[in-house]
């Protein structure tokens, strides 16, 4: 599927389906919805009071017929002027898609100078942009194990082109450019998903490590470096081995190095959580909290799509991306509970459950990332469970010790409309990780707080780095759909938020 840009008159432009948009604020018709409604002798008007349409965020008609030279034609509502984000515009990119998709449309064609006229406060630039992220992160599909029952029904995107119809001639390269960086970031979060929705037999450590040497060899500006199990050792990563010795695959180390083509500014630290599939371990999971477990290496995948886009945006900051990918399983060589182990920087860890393995293998890739010298780290993991039952599905959690960092990261959220709130990094919290025997223990055992536990736990590995930690357990893989640009499963959380912080350094 592409979007275009054409400038002219949309009435005369030959599609399957035209999506017109309607403002609440607005009593009467206005731009292409009037022109629409003319041409069709008030029928549009009709159906709209027919319907009780008013134009309201969310809501929309449309009709099955046509008489200018599109076939069907929905109108969206826009809600009021004043309530029109860049958020809300790239929903309703995304509905045009799932609407048009619905009726089995080819061609779609979109004209957008009511659109500009309503966010009149942002560059079109701008607007472009977000409406294009929606129709193309709502185009998303994922077949690879679509076998031949459903292949035929659960097809490709019947969708072929979006043509953006702009009334002047000096839109059209804003458009194009906006157009072209969307599809960037876009492809990126695919990326991501894919990774994601892979199930965990064919998405193992060697495999994760490989998606991110194929990302790096698309791009002269970004190395990548593998970590043997051998060299994970030489290294003293005791702590993320100790979590792959009950899997019969080996773990990977794995390190992305992004290189501005100018003069770097900063050095940034991006680590992810990568287990391909968490069992639990010995502390085994039960089945139902099993089912999503090949999701539990979304933090990886995120460092893996965010390197895809740095291809493009090319910021002036050097970025490490940095994952430790392991599958935490109860083999027979199995790390067990009561295990205490020694993690790289020399910390002493006593395993209460080894279903609290992120941050074992977080631990270590968070002592390997200071070890690059970086000026900030930040890290995304599907952390703990109790972060859902903190934010939900939809929001994912900061905590940070360094508030400028944390305040950048939460502009870069909302900018992008991945929703992120922040959690108190209480320090009197701390007493509850430290265990009788060894330094720390993987669990507090009591007085709530699991997310806030889990990063105060990983706190003392980053030493006095700048540091930030995204729970992305909840908005990063999804059991329900909520919005037509998020799907169902890997939902690439965190990729377009990342690289809008990078950009903005
Ligand atoms: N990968 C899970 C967290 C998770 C849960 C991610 C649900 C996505 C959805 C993590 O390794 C885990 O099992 N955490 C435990 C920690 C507990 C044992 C302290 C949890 O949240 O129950
Ligand atoms: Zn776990
Ligand atoms: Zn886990």
């Amino acid at each position: 599927m592409k979007i275009d840009v054409f400038c002219g008159d949309f009435l005369l432009k030959k599609s399957d389906f035209c999506v017109l948009t309607h403002r609440e604020d607005r009593k009467r018709f206005q731009g292409s919805l009037a022109a629409a409604d003319k041409a069709m002798e008030g029928a549009i008007e009709e159906t709209a009071e027919r319907k009780g349409f008013k134009g309201s965020f969310g809501t929309c008609i449309a009709l099955t017929q046509t008489s200018f030279q599109s076939k069907e034609c929905l109108v969206l509502g826009l809600g009021n002027k004043k309530e029109l984000t860049l958020d809300r515009i790239r929903q309703l990119g995304a509905k045009a898609v799932q609407t048009a998709e619905g009726a089995k449309a080819k061609r779609v064609v979109f004209p957008i100078a009511d659109l500009q006229d309503a966010t009149a406060s942002v560059t079109t630039r701008e607007m472009v942009h977000a409406l294009a992220e929606g129709v193309l992160l709502a185009a998303y599909r994922f077949h690879a194990y679509h076998g031949t029952q459903t292949k035929k029904s659960n097809g490709k995107l019947s969708l072929k082109t979006v043509t953006l119809v702009v009334e002047k001639e000096r839109d059209v390269k804003f458009a194009e450019e906006a157009i072209q960086a969307a599809e960037a970031i876009a492809a990126a979060v695919h990326l991501t998903r894919d990774l994601v929705n892979t199930t965990s037999a064919d998405m193992t450590p060697s495999d994760l490590a490989k998606a991110a040497e194929a990302v790096a060899s698309e791009s002269p500006d970004i190395s990548c470096k593998t970590l043997s199990k051998a060299q994970m050792e030489k290294l003293k990563m005791n702590a993320a081995l100790a979590v792959a010795r009950g899997s019969v695959h080996e773990p990977v180390g794995v390190h992305m190095t992004y290189t501005p083509p100018g003069k770097s500014k900063k050095t940034v630290a991006i680590v992810g959580k990568g287990v391909t599939f968490d069992s639990g371990g010995l502390s085994l999971k039960p089945a139902k909290g099993m089912e999503s477990m090949k999701c539990d290496m979304a933090g990886a995948a995120t460092v893996i799509g965010l390197f895809k886009a740095l291809q493009v945006i090319r910021p002036n900051v050097t970025v490490h991306g940095i994952f430790l990918a392991v599958e935490n399983m109860p083999g027979a060589a199995a790390y067990r509970p009561g295990d205490v182990v020694t993690a790289m920087d020399g910390t002493t860890i006593e395993v209460l459950n080894t279903d609290a393995e992120g941050r074992l293998t977080l631990a270590d890739a968070l002592s390997y990332a200071t070890k690059q010298d970086p000026d900030m780290i930040v890290d995304l993991a599907t952390l703990t469970g109790a972060c859902i039952v903190a934010l939900g599905d939809e929001v994912a959690a900061l905590l940070s010790s360094d508030s400028r960092l944390a305040k950048r990261l939460l502009d870069a959220a909302e900018e992008t409309g991945e929703p992120l709130w922040e959690l108190p990094l209480r320090d009197t919290y701390a007493p509850l990780m430290k265990s009788k025997i060894a330094d720390l223990k993987n669990i507090s055992g009591t007085g709530g707080a699991g997310t806030i536990t889990a990063a105060l736990f990983l706190k003392p590995f980053v030493g006095d780095v700048a540091w930030a930690h995204l729970d992305i357990a909840g908005p990063s893989y999804m059991e329900r759909v909520t919005r037509a640009d998020i799907p169902y499963g890997g939902t690439g959380y965190g990729v377009r938020l990342l690289s809008r912080f990078l950009d903005k350094l």
